[in-house]
């Protein structure tokens, strides 16, 4: 593929008095004309004909007409220009004790020869690969050289239960899936082999190939026929070179939690994809080419997709992969340990992981005569930042500790302190204010706008810059109503906030039945589909109440049916035990309480949101709707204690 190396020529409009207000004023003004500027930093193989095609809004193609290859932005062009031996990618095993630099060179010669692998098993541009696995290079290695063939891929969580990886696998029909022998976990072996077996059997669609790599800490059984060792395949392949696909052609699917059981593939292209990551690594988190930029997330996640793998990628940054926890492995040092060995620039992760490490350490002791002088700030991210943990990371790392917001279906931050353009003041519960792309407001429910300071519904008014989803995989009918039906013109973010006189976002609560969990989204119509299949429950509901490590955890409250004389709390173990098995441990659901009835109104609605004000021992007018108040008193005395 012939592709012609640009400059780099990233704006340079950092630290200036003014600069996100100018950014942000042309951003609105002109988003054609801002993201074509942008656009230069990337290397097309053919230009667009247009910058925004908007025609079938909110189903909006940037750069429509123009080709790339995001594998040949994120490695080969480093190389080209003579980068190759900068390290592209540390690994960082605190099980495994293992650490490991592979240079932009030998991250390159390894991508194109498992795009080989993939190629020879007939994987090509358009076609679909799951990638199921733990934190290791190879994860990485698979999703570019998906990238690198055109073919799209779907990295799916390690932590969830075979159900959910046979329906994903059902919705996107993959011609291989990828994964390894097992992933490692505090305390205890995953083998994901087995997992991925089960799902395999259940799924309707048939995989016909499936690429494993063998780790030290367990070996896998492999199925002739369909199952290809890494090692053995990479050995025998030949390098496949790039091959160019649309701006508009999608580069990954991304399952996340809506408001049912049944899991968004959230759609993201090339073009605009590339483009936004590599404008946001620079302009939100302040990386420079060289720079370590540390995302402690996985790359089953959004965080993962964009700040382990694409951003720091495409930036000519080194990413880091870190396979271990921010406690228990060994200690709550670990994350200082990793900063300091490996000269982070900037940490992004969830407060919940920072929670963690204070719980252990309160008075920092871990922090004693450990120097960062490389670490430039601290972003979190995933939900609310607490003003206790922002201000115990600012006390003890000295170093600007950005809140920041966003989201699966925005694939980048929406609201930030930009550091890389303008270092705002900092207000406490607040994510500042919106990047430039990001047309944020507060919203009532019939569209018009709520008085500054005042709750509504946060919406971004339409376009979406680039790199957000472009619609729901098999789903355009359900991208236009989870998103845009209601509030005509505006994307709807499914979160409730507001904005204050200084243009402050401030984000209070989901709108919809999603929770977040350690900073891991969670539906809880999902869990509750499973509580409803127990055959003594007659009736469900799950709510999402404080938890003071994990932000949220899902509590459940079953009505049984009426003749059960089955243990109440055998009930309760078995549907724990159920969503563990049929949605994974990652949805950390661990009680579940029998009541007689559940609060609802007259017209039959659960009071989901009361009962999770009763639950966290908030006070609770009583809704003037609801069919009996007195429910309310069970629910009370079923959450206390
Ligand atoms: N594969 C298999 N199982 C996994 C897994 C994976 N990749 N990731 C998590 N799990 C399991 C865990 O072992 C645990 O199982 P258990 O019930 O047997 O203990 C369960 O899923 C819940 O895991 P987790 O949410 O990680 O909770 P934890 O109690 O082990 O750790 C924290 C708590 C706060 C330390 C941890 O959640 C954390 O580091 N969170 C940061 C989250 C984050 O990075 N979010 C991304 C957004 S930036
Ligand atoms: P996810 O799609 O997993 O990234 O989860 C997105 C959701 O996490 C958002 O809709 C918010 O509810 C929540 N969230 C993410 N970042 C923040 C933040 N900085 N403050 C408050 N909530 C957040």
């Amino acid at each position: 593929m012939e592709i012609s190396v640009a400059e780099d020529v990233r704006a340079p409009e950092t630290q200036v008095p003014g600069a996100l207000d100018r950014l942000q004023a042309a951003a609105s003004a002109d988003p054609a004309a801002f993201w074509a500027e942008r656009a230069e930093a990337i290397d097309w193989s053919r230009r667009w004909d247009s910058v925004l095609d908007a025609r079938r809004s909110p189903f909006n193609r940037w750069f429509a007409g123009a080709e790339l290859n995001t594998c040949f932005n994120a490695l080969d062009r480093h190389v080209r220009a003579g980068h190759g031996s900068r390290t592209a990618l540390i690994h960082d095993s605190a099980y495994a004790g293992v650490q490991t630099r592979v240079s932009y060179a030998a991250l390159l010669a390894q991508t194109a020869r498992f795009a080989g692998v993939l190629r020879a098993l007939g994987v090509g541009r358009g076609d679909r690969v799951v990638i199921y696995m733990p934190m290791v290079i190879e994860a990485v290695v698979a999703m570019l050289a998906c990238a690198r063939l055109g073919a799209v891929h779907s990295v799916v969580f390690g932590g969830f239960a075979a159900p959910e990886l046979a329906s994903r696998i059902d919705d996107c029909t993959p011609k291989a899936v990828v994964t390894a022998s097992c992933g490692i976990e505090p305390n205890r072996v995953v083998e994901y082999k087995p997992l991925l077996d089960a799902a395999l059997d259940r799924a309707t669609h048939k995989v016909p190939a499936v690429v494993v790599l063998q780790r030290a800490q367990c070996a896998a059984a492999l199925q002739a026929g369909r199952d290809h060792d890494w090692l053995a395949s990479m050995a025998a392949a030949t390098p496949a070179d790039c091959v160019p696909v649309a701006a508009t052609d999608p580069l990954y699917i991304l399952y996340t939690s809506g408001t049912t059981g049944q899991p968004k593939g959230i759609v993201r292209d090339n073009g605009g994809h590339a483009v936004a990551l590599l404008w946001s690594v620079k302009a939100v988190y302040d990386i420079d080419p060289g720079d370590v930029f540390w995302a402690a997330s996985d790359i089953g996640w959004q965080v993962g997709h964009s700040y382990i793998t694409y951003g720091p990628l495409l930036a000519g940054a080194t990413a880091l992969l870190y396979e271990g926890k921010p406690v228990g492995t060994p200690d709550a040092g670990a994350f200082w340990r990793v900063l300091a060995e490996h000269r982070v620039k900037v940490l992004l992760t969830a407060p919940t992981a920072i929670r963690a490490i204070r719980r252990e350490d309160p008075d920092g002791q871990l922090l004693r005569g450990k120097h960062f002088p490389h670490f430039k700030g601290l972003f979190l991210a995933g939900e609310r930042s607490d003003a206790d943990t922002l201000r115990w990371a600012e006390t003890h790392l000295r170093v600007p500790v950005v809140d920041h917001w966003w989201q699966t279906e925005t694939g980048w931050p929406i609201a930030a302190n930009p550091l890389g353009i303008e270092r705002l003041p900092v207000k406490h519960g607040s994510p500042s204010r919106a990047v430039p792309g990001w047309d944020i407001h507060a919203l009532a429910a019939d569209g018009s706008e709520v008085p500054t300071g005042e709750t509504g519904l946060l919406a971004v008014r339409l376009p979406l810059p680039p790199g957000a989803a472009t619609t729901i995989w098999n789903g355009d009918e359900r991208f236009d109503r989870a998103y845009f039906r209601d509030l005509p013109g505006w994307y709807k973010t499914g979160d409730a906030g507001c904005l204050d006189a200084d243009g402050y976002v401030y984000v209070m609560s989901r709108v919809d039945d999603v929770i977040n969990v350690a900073g891991h989204r969670l539906s809880t119509g999902a869990i509750e589909e499973v509580l409803a299949a127990h055959p003594d429950v007659a009736e469900c509901a799950v709510i999402g109440v404080a938890d003071e490590l994990k932000g949220q955890a899902p509590l459940g409250f079953l009505v049984l049916k009426r003749g059960v004389t089955r243990s109440r709390e055998l009930i309760a173990a078995e549907v724990v035990a159920a969503v563990r098995d049929r949605i994974g441990p990652v949805a950390a659901f661990r009680q579940a309480l029998v009541v007689e009835r559940l609060p609802k109104t007259r017209s039959g609605k659960i009071l989901r949101g009361t009962m999770a004000r009763i639950a966290d021992g908030l006070e609770v007018a009583v809704p003037a709707t609801i069919d009996d108040p007195a429910i309310l008193d069970e629910i009370r005395a079923a959450t206390r204690g």
